[in-house]
């Protein structure tokens, strides 16, 4: 019998933005895989995504992507879930297998990979900053903790929120209005807030007080280098964009659905940034 091409995807409301169509079809097309992967606009009820879900199995796809808004809800829909998630409490993966549905977190190993890739390893007496207390924060804290980061804190807009996952992680918390207090001290700084992304009010930092080698991470990538990342990289420190974690993330969903080789290299990153350059254009 004839193979069928594999199926994949990405669930989210908005979605026809998400980069990741791009990135697997260029590893596909490096590994010579007979694949598709689509977006798939799916409204934000649980209810409208697991009938979604039900669907694209019924159709034979492999695995999909799951981005805002609904990560968790991916969780909820799985009958397995990897221990990443669980922590997390929210999934950017679900693979089909049968008529098991397996959920995992790549966002975690995501972040991790790519500040491995930029920086030096992280001592335990390293002082981490997190800007935001959303579930990409949440992500970033747990891979941060897992690379031994023990000293981490977080400063939110909203404290509630800080407070919140402060007491889950065992973290400390800053007052919004004085991070640039905590910027100096900072040995990695992680922006996980949507403030500096095109479109949204900037992030306002202090950037000279930046430590000479601390690690600065944003996970904003539109624009691709954003306010703090020039700042960093002009003092010579060593950074992390979103679009190293985005590529990243991107990787353990590749290998599962396709079974080919995802590597995160300049030749993808120089088609995501041209990408990028057509969208700043139109
Ligand atoms: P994600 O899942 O990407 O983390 P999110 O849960 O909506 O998305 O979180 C967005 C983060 O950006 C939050 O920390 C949010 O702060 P609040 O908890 O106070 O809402 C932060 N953020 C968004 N807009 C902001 C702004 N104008 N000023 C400060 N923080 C902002």
């Amino acid at each position: 019998m004839k193979k069928k091409p594999i199926l994949a995807g990405v669930i989210g409301s908005p979605v026809a933005h998400s980069l990741s169509p791009l990135i697997h079809t260029a590893w596909a097309y490096r590994a010579k895989i007979d694949g598709y992967y689509i977006p798939i606009e799916v409204p934000p009820s649980f209810d409208e995504f697991a009938r979604a879900m039900d669907a694209l199995r019924t159709v034979g796809f492999a695995g999909v992507n799951v981005t805002i808004p609904h990560k968790e809800h991916a969780l909820r829909y799985a009958d397995k879930t990897s221990d990443p998630a669980s922590i997390a409490g929210a999934a950017n993966m679900l693979t089909f297998a049968g008529d098991d549905c397996y959920a995992d977190n790549s966002d975690i190993g995501g972040f991790e990979e790519a500040f491995k890739a930029a920086g030096p390893a992280v001592s335990v007496e390293d002082r981490a900053l997190v800007l935001g207390a959303g579930g990409a924060a949440r992500a970033i804290v747990i891979a941060l903790q897992t690379l031994g980061a023990q000293n981490i804190m977080i400063a939110n807009r909203t404290e509630e929120k800080a407070a919140a996952l402060a007491e889950a992680f065992g973290l400390k918390t800053a007052p919004w209005p004085e991070c640039n207090t905590f910027l100096e001290a900072a040995d990695i700084i992680v922006n996980t807030t949507s403030l500096g992304m095109t479109g949204q009010p900037p992030l306002e930092l202090e950037t000279s007080k930046i430590k000479p080698d601390a690690v600065v991470a944003d996970i904003v990538y539109a624009p691709l280098e954003t306010r703090l990342l020039q700042a960093a990289s002009a003092q010579g420190n060593p950074t992390v964009d979103g679009l190293a974690m985005l590529m990243h993330q991107a990787a353990p969903g590749f290998r599962a659905w396709f079974g080919g080789e995802a590597r995160v290299d300049q030749a993808l990153r120089a088609e995501l940034v041209g990408e990028l350059k057509r969208r700043e254009q139109q």
